[in-house]
């Protein structure tokens, strides 16, 4: 069984028995998040970029579980310096771990750390395979990873604003050719307001399935 939960904005856990990832860990300030960092276990934390809302707790949550910080070279270094452990990659690389593999993916967006550059993951977990867009426009190389990976589940930015709104994560879904859109990034500000139920209708005529997910539901791959 693995279970993927929903922490409001973009931070997902996805567990299955003693292995749990966590995406982009915005718990600390995050209106959207219900949950404290403190109640989080888990074995890596994959960080797409250095923006506040997505480095978040990464620090904290490392420290006290002793969590391998996955990103790329320069948010793998920022997480060096605190003493953190960590795995540097970058982007179009592709490694091995005991869940399966993770692959980073470029993300068109400001890294929010000086010479890096934002990232997704595309992440092969006991074999579910899932896209985690990270902060990202539109792009048209979403095909290419939609040829390259059988992909499950895409995680896609819908807020507008700063990332993809509805109508571009249409086309990316298009591209990616996922079996299901998970939307993220809306409705934790005005600014980012958005209706996830417009956006999986508008998906529904494409005949792939949209599971809008609550902060603090989880739902099973
Ligand atoms: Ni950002
Ligand atoms: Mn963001």
């Amino acid at each position: 069984m693995i279970t993927l939960k929903f922490y409001g904005h973009a931070c997902f856990t996805v567990t299955h028995k003693n292995t749990t990832l966590l995406f982009d860990p915005f718990f600390t300030g995050n209106p959207a998040n219900p949950a404290s960092p403190d109640e989080i276990n888990c074995n890596y934390i994959l960080v797409s970029h250095g923006h506040g809302d997505h480095l978040g707790d990464t620090v904290a949550i490392a420290k006290r579980t002793g969590a391998t910080v996955i990103g790329t070279a320069e948010l793998a270094a920022l997480a060096e310096q605190q003493n953190c452990a960590n795995i540097s990659m970058h982007l179009g690389g592709k490694r091995s771990f005991e869940f399966g593999y993770v692959r980073i993916t470029p993300a068109f967006h400001g890294a929010g750390i000086p010479g890096g550059h934002a990232a997704g993951f595309i992440v092969n977990f006991f074999g579910k395979t899932l896209y985690f867009a990270g902060d990202t426009a539109l792009f048209g190389d979403m095909a290419l990873l939609g040829r390259l990976e059988k992909i499950d589940y895409a995680l896609l930015p819908i807020g507008d604003n700063y990332t993809m709104g509805p109508d571009d994560a249409v086309e990316a879904v298009k591209l990616l050719q996922p079996q299901a859109v998970i939307p993220m990034h809306y409705n934790t500000w005005p600014v980012i307001a958005q209706s996830p139920e417009a956006f999986k209708e508008k998906i529904t005529v494409l005949n792939i399935p949209v599971h809008i997910m609550n902060p603090g539901e989880s739902m099973e791959l």
